[in-house]
């Protein structure tokens, strides 16, 4: 037995090829699609997936979602934030780095990891072969909480959404996740990050490597070297 949601897909589908039928009878022999005006066609995620399957609709662009962000209220951090960090770089990247929030330097530029972590990061890119310009950049929660302090959960909650529908919109190869709060909010695992680094998990079908924080390397140097073998693993997976 068909379940209804397959039922009323054969549905539509039959009802499409009837209507080309129909049309075919009339003398058309070609339809003209305005691929030239992508952007005209409604986003498949605002139909639903029946009529997704069969509507020409499109998957929503980084711009769709940082415009459906807008001044973003939906958590107080909202009120205390300069600006928003929506994320940056390669809006096809086949590798995405998500870390926590933004810190004092990326409130005040709007680019994620542009203080002192985002320089070790940028080490880490160049070790790999990298810039970044090559890969695509983002935290979990898009609006610095004052002082930088821990994320909250409802927080994160609000704002979870939107770093979905990033990488969704992106469907790179390959996350790596920064520390303990990209980690266990992308894998809903309350595991330690110690204990979850330099282990393939998979996120929506996505290979996923979690890996220590470049800020809490910076405070604990010793454990680069773990940091780099989680990254040669990544750069093999990646040359697959
Ligand atoms: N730390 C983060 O987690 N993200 C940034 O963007 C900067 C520092
Ligand atoms: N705590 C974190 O939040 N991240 C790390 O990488 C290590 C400890």
């Amino acid at each position: 037995m068909l379940d209804k949601r397959t039922q009323l897909i054969h549905h539509a589908r039959a009802n499409t090829v009837a209507a080309l039928q129909d049309m075919q009878r009339w003398g058309v022999e070609a339809l003209h699609f305005n691929s030239h005006t992508p952007e005209a066609l409604p986003l498949c995620s605002s139909l639903d997936p029946v009529t997704a399957a069969t509507t020409a609709c499109r998957t929503e662009t980084l711009e769709d979602i940082r415009a459906d962000m807008g001044e973003c209220q939906r958590c107080a951090l909202g009120r205390t934030r300069t600006q928003l960090v929506f994320g940056g770089g390669n809006p096809k990247a086949s590798l995405v780095f998500v870390g926590e929030g933004p810190g004092q330097r990326e409130d005040e530029q709007g680019e994620p990891f542009v203080g002192e972590a985002g320089l070790l990061l940028n080490r880490i890119l160049f070790a790999m072969g990298l810039e970044r310009k090559d890969v695509y950049i983002c935290n979990v929660i898009k609006c610095r909480p004052p002082q930088n302090r821990n994320p909250e959960a409802d927080e994160i909650a609000a704002c979870e959404p939107f770093l979905k529908r990033q990488l969704d919109a992106i469907n790179p190869e390959v996350l790596v996740a920064l520390g303990k709060f990209a980690a266990q909010t992308l894998l809903q695992d309350k595991t330690p990050i110690s204990k979850l680094r330099g282990e393939w998990r998979s996120y929506n079908d996505i290979d996923l490597m979690p890996t220590f924080h470049p800020a809490y390397l910076l405070r604990n140097p010793v454990h680069k070297r773990e940091l780099w073998q989680d990254m040669k693993q990544v750069m093999q997976r990646l040359q697959r």
